[in-house]
């Protein structure tokens, strides 16, 4: 996407052919800067630290990552230091075991003086794949909003609520949620989008609303607790969110938050989808709510807001009474019947183990070779 008419994408190989840099996402709305990752160690920090986020971009910079590391040591020892170390950086996003498997899968058998080469010709191909699934997922779900229009009288606007960031940002380019939207807006549907805040770190007022901003896409920042309301009011015709990983079953974990929407989705009679890249699917698990390790993450985000005071200050504020424990549970499980489908790749398919398995069959043959991973946080 475009920056002040610049393209970019969230990450991409540095002119010196082996730093990476990426897009600092912790300094949005008020800083956009660069930051260039130099060793697999910053880049394990930037996924930590959520200078990179969303569950496809997590993926890709792992893989860079890995390519970091052989840059530097290409042995036995050193694959495994870096897909350990990367591994242990976010819990929830599947996308990261996917990526680290798809580079140890490709690195492991090679002599050690290929690894190199080949490690960062595979992560810029994932990054590539990224784009071109996302742009897929676009192009299935305009179709959803195409027909969302057709139903409404000409030039009326079609609302669309969605959660957290799944925007360009957080993949490689294009986004999964913010794709069919952007695509819709260029093809000049009306379409409006209410972003939710998404407290505590803000996603959606910090990342989606700043992005949609940029390409012109008409939206409202709204706190969390609106669409339900904005629903019964019959002010939203669609739900579009991303998602960390969604099981064998269809059960989607995203962006903590995403459940209520779905449970009013659901009350109100509005339709609920979740757009992703198929390797969000985590083909080794049924049944999200038991097996998903939920991210626990600091209190200080629940406690503390971060903003820019009116003379161009960035500071950080308590808001919670003194004393007062915190919970932050970074996302929550929706459970496939709430879901009216899933805009992939490959098309829209409902959330039913047979109906993804049909879509996906390689990938459920893949599973029953591995072990299941249920972990917790
Ligand atoms: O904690 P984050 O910001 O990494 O969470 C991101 C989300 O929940 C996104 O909705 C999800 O990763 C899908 S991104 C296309």
């Amino acid at each position: 996407m475009r920056v002040d008419g610049k393209p970019y994408r969230t990450i991409w190989l540095n002119e010196d052919g082996r730093s990476v840099d990426i897009i600092d996402q912790t300094r949005f709305p008020h800083v956009f800067s660069i930051i260039t990752l130099k060793t697999m160690k910053s880049a394990a920090v930037a996924i930590r630290t959520m200078q990179v986020r969303g569950a496809p971009l997590i993926g890709a910079t792992a893989a860079y990552g890995v390519a970091l590391q052989m840059a530097g040591d290409d042995s036995d020892a050193g694959l495994r230091h870096a897909y350990e170390t990367l591994m242990a950086t976010r819990p929830t996003a599947v996308n990261l075991r996917w990526a680290l498997d798809e580079m140890h899968a490709l690195l492991s058998p090679l002599p050690r003086a290929e690894r190199c080469e080949r490690a960062y010709a595979r992560a810029a191909e994932i990054c590539d794949e990224d784009v071109e699934i996302c742009a897929s997922i676009g192009r299935n779900g305009l179709e959803i909003v195409r027909e969302i229009a057709r139903t409404k009288a000409p030039g009326q606007t079609v609302n669309i609520l969605t959660h957290c960031n799944a925007g360009w940002l957080a993949t490689v380019d294009w986004g999964t949620a913010t794709a069919p939207i952007y695509m819709a807006h260029d093809e000049g549907i009306p379409v409006h989008v209410w972003v939710d805040e998404t407290r505590p770190r803000n996603q959606g007022a910090a990342l989606t609303a700043w992005e949609l901003g940029r390409h012109g896409v008409p939206h409202t920042v709204i706190p969390d607790n609106s669409g339900g309301h904005l629903m019964q009011h019959g002010e939203v015709d669609m739900v579009i969110v991303g998602t960390d990983r969604t099981t064998a079953s269809g059960d989607v974990c995203n962006k903590i938050g995403t459940y209520l929407k779905a449970l009013a989705a659901k009350d109100n009679g509005v339709p609920f989808y979740v757009a992703l890249p198929s390797p969000t699917i985590d083909f080794t698990l049924d049944d999200g709510l038991r097996d998903i390790p939920i991210e626990q993450r600091s209190g200080d985000e629940v406690s503390r807001m971060t903003g820019m005071t009116k003379d161009g200050r960035v500071e950080t504020v308590a808001i919670v009474a003194e004393g007062s424990p915190v919970a932050n549970h970074a996302f929550d499980v929706t459970p496939a019947r709430l879901v009216t489908g899933l805009i992939t790749e490959r098309g829209v398919v409902a959330a039913d183990k047979q109906a993804i398995a049909a879509m996906f069959p390689e990938r459920v043959a893949e599973a029953a070779s591995q072990p299941a991973t249920a972990t917790t946080a």
